[in-house]
Parts: C-alpha cells; structure tokens; sequence
C-alpha cells in the first residue's frame, strides 16, 4: 500500500534538505537580530590605543654618603615660674587677708567680696599681690573699707579690684599681682606667676630664692 501524502509514518521521514532551510533560516534571523544587537550600543566599544611610555634611562648609579656626626651645644635654660599651692577658698574671707610666701616674695591673698582682676574662685573675688610696695618696698598692708592695698610708708594706695592700680601716692606703677589657678575640685589655690616686677627685683625668676629646677 501506498504511503499517504501527509499520513502518519510517511510524515516521520526526516525531509533533510528541508529541516537544513529551516535551520538555516532560524539561524540566519538570529544571526540577523545579534548582528543588529551587537552592532548598536548594546555593549561598550573597546578601542585599542597605542601608548607611548616614557620611562628615564638609567645610566649610572648615584651614591649619596650619609654621615653622622654627634657634636654638644650649650643652650640657655629656660627659667619658669613654679606653680605652688598658697591658699585654699575655704581658708578666706572677705575682708580678711591670708599672708604667704611665694618664691621667697612675700604676698598676701585676700577676698575682696567682688568680682575683681584676674580673681578667681566661685565669685572671682580671690586676688593675691606681692605685700612689697611699688614705690620703696614698704608692707603693703589691706584695707577692708577701700578693698585697697595701703603702704605705711606714704601712704600709697592701691586698688586691689582693678589690679592694684595705684590710686593715691607716689607710686607711677601697678602692684605686682599673682596670677593664680583656682581647683574647683579641692578649693585649693595655686599662684603660677606674677603679672611684674616685685619690687627690687629685675627678674622676679632669677632672683627668687627657692629653686626653679
Ligand atoms: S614705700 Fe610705699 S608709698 Fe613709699
């Protein structure tokens, strides 16, 4: 029996000529659609540049010599202030004054009761001056009522609020005062420096006389 045009088994038979055109044209409308793809801007393009790199020639080895030498010098010592406990806040009150001795300066410490110069403490009333008068050295001594420093001598005054600026007598110059740090902590109270010259000194450091080292 004939085999029916399109019946069953005879449409089994592998026709391969044709299957070749499908393939081959499948491949060609894939291959056309990648051309296009590949072709556009779907990947960046990579361009091969050629470089000229310059690099020194190196025609002979420098050799730098490194040598120590060890030599002393003498340089001049720095002299400082010390920083020296001279009072606590809880050891003064206003109006009365504490004497102490600060690098072999005779100072007093005194709360004025006012904000004041260079005072420190909760009200930044404590203030501390050298007690060697600015005119001839005489003991400065405080007055309560003026919250000034008086000299016996002639009687010059000074105010202790305003950094004991001279207000009456011969005095041309301020008394010399402390800077001073205050320890919130302890109450303690540290003079660090004077603010000038004491009185016959021309270098309070140098003529201090306790040791600076
Ligand atoms: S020594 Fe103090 S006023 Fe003269």
């Amino acid at each position: 029996m004939a085999e029916g045009k399109g019946s069953g088994k005879g449409n089994d038979k592998v026709d391969t000529n044709r299957r070749a055109i499908v393939i081959g044209g499948a491949a060609a409308v894939a291959g056309l659609a990648a051309g296009i793809v590949i072709g556009g801007d779907a990947f960046p393009r990579l361009l091969q540049k050629t470089v000229t790199e310059v690099k020194p020639e190196v025609t002979e080895k420098e050799v730098t010599k490194t040598v120590t030498v060890t030599k002393t010098v003498t340089v001049p010592e720095v002299e400082q202030y010390q920083k020296q406990k001279i009072a606590n806040y809880s050891q003064l009150s206003v109006g009365q004054p504490m004497s102490a001795t600060y690098m072999g300066y005779p100072v007093f410490i005194v709360r004025t009761g006012v904000k004041s110069i260079n005072g420190v403490g909760p009200n930044g009333d404590v203030v501390a001056f050298s007690a060697l008068c600015a005119h001839m050295g005489g003991p400065v001594q405080y007055n309560p009522n003026t919250n000034c420093g008086v000299c016996p001598y002639h009687y010059s005054e000074y105010d202790l609020t305003r950094g004991g600026m001279p207000v009456i007598g011969h005095p041309n110059q301020y008394l010399a005062q402390l800077y001073l740090e205050y320890d919130e902590s302890t109450g303690d109270i540290y003079a660090v420096g004077f603010n000038r010259l004491v009185y016959g000194a021309h270098n309070n450091v140098l003529q201090s006389t306790t040791s600076t080292s």
